[in-house]
């Protein structure tokens, strides 16, 4: 047997606990398939002294990075804090210190990504990151193993469990989206500030991730088309289903004509498609490659033991390399010189709900605003009225996004119009 491969752990929280209970109640089974033991040496906590549910040796807390960085038993490093800093010190600290690094991360490496990856090569170290796309799901070592010899040409998602769970909920039940966010929130699955999940944030972080990986072009956060899903309403639920639509927060990018287009946003979807019918925390990812064509990764997207799954696999999977004395380096060249496209170019369908005052002429103006962008209706329904006021419904054929927006606009000034209740894409 090898030497012992010394583990240590930041961050106790959701994640965390999940990745300290399975190091500590699996500790046989991953030394069979290391070959070696994997010892937690160090918890570095914000709060040594807060009850926690999880027991683990008072003395492996510490509340000073210096202690991890110094103790040369450390090869390697879990980083569960989240947030840029200080996680990105600490992290820029180990690999400087030939500490191998796993992190589950997102937001760190959507802005830092390729900063962190020349650095862990520049220092012979590996810094892996599978939990920070899809939690429990693996899709970051399929893309970069799995698909090697093909072109990735788009990706399609569900990549945020919070959203999902919420969204499934107010579909499935008429839940109200406050208390099924504060479930999430109990649950584990929600950031630590969920405006990150419900404004489409961090769905749109692991995009960035994905994409660069994918198409090997910096993707960064700033470049994702980003909407999250508080305008959606029981309404509009009830009008999608009537219609045979799903309500999704949906991931997509695609390179296309040596340009990378990359948006989040709440989409009408129809029913039949396989995202449609992805429910609860659960995510999917749609891999659309040269050679395979559609490859479909669905699982867990959130959650203590789904997450550490990921963490640990990374963790094992380096901790191989140490043990049988070879360190492998991972192959992940990105090009920094990318090319984004604008959302406003997008092509894509509508759903427009507008309430406006039940009276003649009304809807003639609606559509001669619409045919003047060169927009077509493909169907107008009106579906109540109550005080006069009406509430209609419209879906378009494909429309150029920068012309909707414009349309939407003069609508919205229309003297009889009351307000553009809602207007959410419709996947194609
Ligand atoms: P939590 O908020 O539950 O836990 C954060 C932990 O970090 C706590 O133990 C906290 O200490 C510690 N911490 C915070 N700030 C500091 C600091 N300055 N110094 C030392 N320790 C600190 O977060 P999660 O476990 O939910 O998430 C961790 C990471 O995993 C994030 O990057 C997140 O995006 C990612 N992730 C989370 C998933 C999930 O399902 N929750 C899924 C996939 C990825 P203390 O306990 O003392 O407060
Ligand atoms: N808050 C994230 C989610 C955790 O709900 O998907 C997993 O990354």
């Amino acid at each position: 047997m090898a030497e012992d491969i010394g583990v240590s752990l930041l961050g106790l929280g959701v994640v965390g606990s999940g990745i300290a209970e399975q190091l500590i109640a699996k500790e046989h089974t991953y030394q069979q398939q290391v070959g070696s033991k994997l010892v937690l040496n160090h918890v570095l906590v914000k709060d040594k002294d807060k009850n926690r549910e999880i027991e683990i040796p008072q003395q492996l807390f510490v509340d000073s990075f210096d202690e991890i960085i110094n103790d040369d038993k450390t090869s390697i490093v879990i980083e569960v804090i989240g947030g840029e800093e200080p996680a990105k010190s600490f992290i820029v600290a180990a690999l400087n210190n030939k500490k191998h690094v796993v992190t589950a991360n997102k937001e760190l490496i959507a802005k830092h990504g390729p900063e962190l990856i020349s650095l862990a090569k520049k220092n012979n170290v590996r810094l892996l990151f599978e939990a920070s796309v899809a939690g429990g799901t693996p899709i970051i070592a399929p893309v970069l193993r799995d698909f090697s010899a093909n072109n990735i040409t788009s990706i399609k998602a569900i990549l945020n469990g919070t959203t999902n769970y919420i969204l499934s909920r107010m579909s499935t039940e008429n839940a109200d989206y406050f208390e099924v966010l504060k479930d999430a929130q109990k649950l584990g699955y929600a950031e630590s500030d969920p405006t990150n999940d419900v404004e489409g944030i961090d769905a749109a972080y692991k995009l960035a991730i994905l994409s660069s990986l994918s198409y090997k072009s910096f993707v960064k956060d700033s470049d994702v088309y980003c909407e999250g899903i508080t305008s959606i309403s029981a309404k509009d639920f009830q009008i999608a289903k009537e219609l045979g639509y799903e309500i999704k927060l949906i991931a997509f990018s695609e390179l296309k004509d040596n340009q990378i287009s990359a948006r989040v946003h709440p989409t009408l979807i129809s029913k039949n498609e396989m995202l449609a019918n992805v429910h609860g925390v659960l995510n999917s990812v749609q891999i659309e490659t040269d050679l395979i064509g559609n490859v479909l990764f669905h699982g867990a997207g959130a959650g203590s033991f789904p997450t550490a799954s990921a963490v640990l696999a990374d963790v094992i999977d380096i901790s191989r390399n140490i043990s049988s004395g070879f360190v492998y380096l991972d192959h992940m060249n990105i090009d920094l010189n990318s090319s984004i496209g604008d959302i406003s170019n997008l092509s894509t369908k509508y759903y427009i709900r507008v309430s406006a005052n039940d009276e003649p002429g009304v809807l003639s103006r609606i559509s001669t605003i619409l045919a003047d962008h060169q927009i077509s209706i493909a169907s107008f329904i009106q579906k109540s009225s109550h005080e006069g006021i009406a509430e209609l419904v419209i879906m378009t054929h494909e429309a150029l996004e920068r012309s909707v927006q414009e349309a939407l606009n003069q609508i919205k000034n229309l003297s009889a119009v009351k307000a553009i209740e809602n207007s959410i894409r419709v996947m194609n």
